[in-house]
């Protein structure tokens, strides 16, 4: 008999609707093909379904077996097709009768039948939805992250002979639901708080700055004087979450298999500080299987690169286009890949390859040339991407005790979260984010403004790049103080933290 079923297959982290048809044959030697470009993951599927089926007394391999995979025109792969083509063959042999239009499916068989946690759950889901099914059913360790997507009922279950009764007797189950809101409440707390960060009244405003408008931030300082300490505390002071953030993040997440429980779902800017031995595919995402790298989990937080300069040169080129395009393309041979890679880049650096010039306690050990050498790295391609340039002094030993503790992390995002709201009122996403159009209509110039960045602008030799991420700032400046114009005084804060570089 001919059976139709439904399931999802991921890509980037979005999926598209897979039918899985099946049919058994009532004449013909026992066979069991796979058509419709199904890559060795799902052609493995073969084995735990046979025996899955057979453990729960199912056994329909005595018959000609086929599975298609429609539509054909694109691979397939993961093992989540296992559930499908299990239920479509318990139909095909008249084990169950209900053919379950309405419901989607997903998960990956055990041999003795039990469902295991696949990964991308959270992009079926949303597919399933989008496509208008009523139902879907998914393994039980993927049930708080399917559960955040609403107006779909969500079955996890534990095992295929759970799916297959629950098929047949549908009244006897009911949908998981998990709370969100209080979800969201419990889990949007930060560790780290800018309380403990004590003077740096600069560095601090510059972080401040970055955090409201999503801008990139490079701190260089002696070591020791609170450049990590201030980077990790970032995330805490960015506006809040918003649902559709919280979901794209969890999205990428999920992808990447680290969503299993409701602790994992992103509700919390995330911060990622890959080290710098960190190899091009850790950071950008790759292996055979194309997964999303620490660019692409950081999306709506924080990529920390400390040490910046220890970085491979090859690994800061490789962060030059999803700087740019807020994206990132992974292209291997079985397939290319887009995932989103929208994070804010903060980076910390010596200001000399000893890290002592300019201290006022101890004695920089470089030659002249040997600085300048290291600055012109410091100040390679990548820096034009930063928005943010900020020379953080050490506070002295003696000093930190007798200083009050800093603003908390509270205070200073009430602050963000106005100039965030401006922001998203004005055109829906961060400063940093606005393009080249959108910079002429909200950034304007008075002519007092317009003298002051074209003086700058011939002083200093700024890109065109470097220019837009001046106004850029300018705005957010601007913003964080209400203004609704962008005065004088907002350019020339803003221009202060680029003029180290130029
Ligand atoms: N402004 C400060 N307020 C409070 N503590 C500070 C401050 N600056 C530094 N410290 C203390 O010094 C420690 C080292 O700071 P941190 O690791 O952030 O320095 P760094 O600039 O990243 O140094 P390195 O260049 O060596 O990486 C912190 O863990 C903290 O205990
Ligand atoms: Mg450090
Ligand atoms: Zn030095």
């Amino acid at each position: 008999m001919f059976s139709k079923f439904f399931s999802a297959h991921v890509s980037g982290i979005d999926a598209e609707l897979v039918e899985i048809e099946t049919d058994i044959a009532s004449m013909g030697l026992p066979s069991f093909n796979m058509v419709g470009l199904a890559d060795a993951s799902v052609r493995e599927s073969r084995d735990r379904v046979r025996s899955a089926l057979k453990n729960i007394n199912i056994n329909v391999f005595a018959k000609p077996i086929t599975i298609n995979l429609a539509p054909a025109d694109f691979k397939k792969d993961g093992t989540h097709f296992d559930l499908p083509v299990a239920v479509g063959l318990a139909h095909s042999g008249g084990f169950i009768k209900s053919q379950s239009k309405d419901t989607l499916f997903a998960g990956e068989l055990s041999l003795d039948g039990k469902l295991r946690g696949v990964n991308g759950i959270l992009p079926i889901v949303i597919c399933a939805k989008k496509a208008g099914f009523k139902k879907i059913v998914i393994p039980f360790e993927n049930a708080d992250e399917a559960a955040i997507v609403s107006d779909i009922d969500i079955y996890p279950l534990k095992s295929l002979d759970e799916v297959l009764h629950m098929m047949d007797a549908p009244s006897a189950y009911s949908p998981y639901k998990i709370d969100v809101n209080s979800l969201f409440a419990k889990n949007s707390s930060y560790i780290e708080d800018f309380t403990e960060v004590k003077g740096q009244k600069t560095a601090r405003r510059c972080a401040e700055i970055a955090a409201a408008g999503m801008h990139n931030l490079l701190m260089i300082g002696t070591p020791g004087s609170g450049k990590t300490m201030i980077a990790r505390r970032l995330p805490g002071i960015m506006p809040d979450m918003s649902l559709e953030e919280a979901i794209e993040t969890t999205k990428i997440h999920s992808v990447a298999g680290f969503v299993r429980s409701a602790k994992d779902l992103k509700c919390t800017r995330p911060f990622f500080a890959p080290h710098h031995t960190s190899s091009n595919i850790s950071l950008i995402g790759g292996t055979s299987k194309t997964v999303p790298g620490q660019v692409s989990l950081a999306t709506n937080g924080v990529l920390f690169l400390d040490e910046l300069l220890e970085f491979n040169r090859s690994v800061l080129e490789t962060l030059r286009q999803p700087l740019e395009d807020g994206e990132v393309t992974i292209a291997r041979a079985s397939k290319t890949v887009t995932y989103p890679a929208k994070f804010m880049l903060a980076a910390a650096a010596n200001p000399c390859p000893c890290g002592y010039l300019g201290d006022k306690t101890k004695q920089c050990t470089c030659s002249s040339s040997q600085i300048s050498k290291y600055r012109s790295r410091l100040y390679g391609p990548l820096m034009d991407r930063i928005d943010l340039h900020v020379e953080v002094q050490s506070v002295d030993i003696s000093d930190l005790s007798s200083l009050d503790d800093g603003e908390s992390s509270e205070k200073i995002r009430l602050r963000v979260q106005k100039a965030h709201n401006t922001q998203m009122k004005r055109c829906g996403k961060f400063n940093s984010r606005l393009t080249e159009k959108e910079l002429k209509n909200y950034c304007k110039l008075d002519s007092q403004c317009a003298k002051i960045i074209e003086t700058a602008a011939r002083k200093y030799s700024l890109s065109a790049r470097a220019y837009s991420k001046i106004l850029k700032t300018s705005r957010t400046i601007a913003d964080l103080e209400g203004s609704a114009e962008i005065m004088p005084k907002h350019l020339l804060e803003s221009l202060q933290y680029r003029m180290m570089s130029d």
